[in-house]
């Protein structure tokens, strides 16, 4: 017991010691491993936090065993720069599928000592595929097409094997620099789109935040069609109670009592990665007080928030001019902060609670430098969000006294 160490793990990518919830989500990603023909393709998508990165690795468990091959990596900005970046991407992911795939001999002529003759198997490697796409002549979308019907043709006579899942997380860094002619973006849903048409089971399962989707939408409105998207919300109460005491069930030297559950499900509101962090941060001072003096103790609720600001939070507000910040500010005050807010509801309470009050056009442009900025984003229905959960909750304890100077 004395060893007991802190099982919680608030972190970008980090598996939780026990993920609650999402049997929805992962019920709707078996449905999509059914399809014989790929019809339909996926997104999975969510606010920053809220647990994308680790179902997807939930997820690669199922499909393996249901006959998919697994595929893929984080998606950086430079991964979308150019055609050719996205498609070395490709090549070099489904290369590490394919690499020990032999499709012919070849005699080598040592040319050495012996003159004797040996056989060297050519395999689908990294190499094998690039000399494909370079040889195929047109545009890098005729190259990837050619080299993903070349694999085709040696995979589908693998046993037990239903297709492959090209998985790409952080993939809302994709995009079209139409001012470069280039075209990253939409050379994926393109080639994706083509050789799905021909029957190939190629499919795209990309992971991202809300930007995601319209994004793709945007580039190519077949895109709508394509994917099914799985949105990734906030964890029910009972699910949250689950994530914070499943953890500490066995062994543990201390529990949380009812009260520090209740509190922590309240002020962490479904988000996993809060729930994870207020645990982390509350079982470390619960282990210490007990072994100090054997007593349970309550939440430090004020001091962890005050830690979860300066980790989570101040980073990205530093970044903020004194006009964004007051801005956030006015937002802050709206009673649906949290959900959606309209360019006018904003404008609107401006007038009541600041001296200079935005107008719409004004909140409109503002709006668009803090979709920038990473702090807002604007939904499909043309309404907007704060693009970090909780942030609402944080500008509120930026300005405890009254939320909003005269
Ligand atoms: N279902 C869950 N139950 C409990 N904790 C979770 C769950 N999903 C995610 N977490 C925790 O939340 C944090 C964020 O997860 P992550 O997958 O990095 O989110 P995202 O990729 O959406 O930004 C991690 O600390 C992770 O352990
Ligand atoms: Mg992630």
């Amino acid at each position: 017991m004395a060893n007991f160490v802190n099982p919680y793990r608030p972190g970008a990518g980090h598996m939780p010691p026990y993920l609650a919830g999402r049997k929805e989500e992962k019920k709707e990603f078996e449905r999509i491993l059914e399809q014989e023909t790929v019809l339909e393709n996926m997104i999975l998508t969510g606010l920053r936090g809220v647990g994308k990165t680790v179902f997807l690795e939930k997820l690669k468990p199922l499909a393996i065993s249901s006959g998919w091959r697994w595929v893929g990596t984080d998606l950086s900005e430079s991964a979308s720069l150019t055609e050719e970046h996205i498609a070395t991407r490709l090549l070099a992911d489904l290369s590490t599928l394919t690499s020990s795939i032999v499709v012919s001999k070849k005699t080598k002529h040592d040319l050495g000592f012996s003159g004797s003759e040996t056989e060297e198997n050519v395999t689908l490697d990294y190499n094998h595929l690039s000399g494909v796409f370079s040889t195929t002549p047109g545009l890098v979308s005729d190259k990837l097409k050619a080299v993903l019907e070349h694999v085709w043709s040696f995979l589908k006579d693998e046993e037990k094997f239903k297709g492959v899942i090209f998985t790409y997380d952080e993939a809302q860094n994709l995009s079209d620099h139409a001012n470069k002619d280039q075209y990253p973006l939409s050379l994926l849903l393109d080639v994706f789109q083509s050789i799905q048409k021909k029957d190939i089971p190629f499919m795209l399962l990309l992971a991202g935040l809300p930007t995601l989707f319209p994004k793709l939408v945007d580039a190519r409105t077949f895109a709508e069609r394509m994917f099914h998207v799985v949105t990734l919300g906030r964890l029910t109460d009972p699910e949250s109670e689950k994530a914070i005491r499943e953890p500490v069930k066995k062994d543990a030297p201390v529990v949380f009592t009812e009260e520090s559950v209740s509190l922590i499900v309240k002020t962490a509101r479904g988000y996993p990665y809060f729930i994870q962090f207020i645990c982390r941060e509350t079982y470390d001072v619960f282990i210490q007080q007990h072994s100090e003096t054997g007593a349970s103790s309550s939440v430090p609720m004020a001091s962890i928030l005050a830690k979860l600001d300066a980790d989570f939070f101040d980073g990205r507000w530093g970044r903020a001019t004194d006009r964004q910040r007051e801005l956030l500010r006015v937002v802050s005050t709206l009673e649906n902060c949290n959900e959606e807010f309209s360019v006018q509801e904003i404008s609107e309470k401006s007038k009541e609670i600041i001296e200079k009050p935005f107008s719409s056009s004004h909140v409109n442009q503002m709006l668009a430098s803090l979709i920038k900025a990473g702090l807002i984003y604007k939904n499909r229905f043309g309404r907007y969000s704060f693009a970090i959960p909780l942030m609402g909750e944080f500008l509120k304890r930026q300005y405890p006294e009254t939320p909003v100077p005269r």
